[in-house]
């Protein structure tokens, strides 16, 4: 069953066609693996579905709902969460202080909230750094209190932005560790990865894009012999 459901998806940016009649579904606790060449779109995707961005043309299906013409905090208390190619907090706040502004925006109370902001940092391994500025952590640690946050609105299903982007292997391997505990808590979970060896190794199913259109979609070794994918992306040999 599809927990979201994209129908013909546009956005443009003045002349440049960013997304383009993009018509998708996600199916229910899968991990669906977003790729494709830089400029290709996939973050402006994300950016129209969580609202950050208002789409030109198209309709998307949260878990039932329209969502389309929702603010963003309305698609968040419904469970969509997401996180950022580039990190960004609040300078000012400690770690657990952002996770907690989160949780709010989630929608959650502040009994709920503190209990939510606890599990939160102790899954994604953050525990003991609840204390510390936010811009004290290195790039791991940033990548993981957006993780944080993400699952303190309780979720159904998180949209991660290149998570595993400029982390070392064992931080790769931890990371993805982590998105599968995730998956097993019943999230279903979008990806955005080019480190595209990775993210294929975990993920059910995949859609390649280029120049804001979907050019193949299916199970990573399907779309990996794809001729265009190839062409495009890939390249010969990479696998
Ligand atoms: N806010 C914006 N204003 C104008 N153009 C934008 C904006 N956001 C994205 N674009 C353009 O839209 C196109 C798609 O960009 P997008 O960031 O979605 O690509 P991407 O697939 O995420 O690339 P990458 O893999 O490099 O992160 C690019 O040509 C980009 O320059
Ligand atoms: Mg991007």
């Amino acid at each position: 069953m599809a927990i979201l459901e994209s129908t013909n998806l546009s956005k443009s940016f003045g002349s440049l066609r960013a997304v383009i009649n993009l018509s998708f579904g996600v199916k229910e606790k899968e991990i669906l693996a977003i790729v494709g060449p830089n400029g290709s779109g996939k973050t402006t995707l994300f950016n129209v579905i969580s609202k950050v961005l208002r789409p030109n043309q198209g309709t998307v299906v949260f878990d039932g709902h329209r969502i389309d013409k929702l603010p963003p905090h309305r698609i968040t208390h419904l469970g969509l969460a997401r996180t950022f190619q580039v990190p960004s907090f609040f300078k000012s706040m400690t770690v657990e202080e952002q996770v907690l502004l989160a949780a709010h925006f989630g929608g959650k109370n502040s009994h709920d909230a503190t209990t939510t902001v606890s599990d939160s940092l102790g899954f994604v391994g953050l525990a003991d750094k609840a204390k510390s500025p936010t811009d004290l952590l290195d790039i791991y640690g940033k990548k993981r209190l957006m993780i944080a946050s993400a699952l303190a609105v309780k979720p159904k299903l998180v949209m991660l932005d290149e998570p595993l982007a400029g982390l070392n292997n064992q931080e790769v391997a931890e990371e993805l560790g982590m998105i599968t505990k995730i998956r097993e808590q019943g999230i279903t979970v979008m990806i955005i990865e080019h480190n595209i060896r990775a993210i294929f190794a975990w993920a059910d199913r995949a859609i390649v894009m280029h120049r804001g259109e979907k050019i193949a979609e299916g199970s990573p070794p399907e779309v990996s012999k794809d001729v265009q994918v190839i062409k495009v992306y890939l390249g010969e040999g990479y696998f």
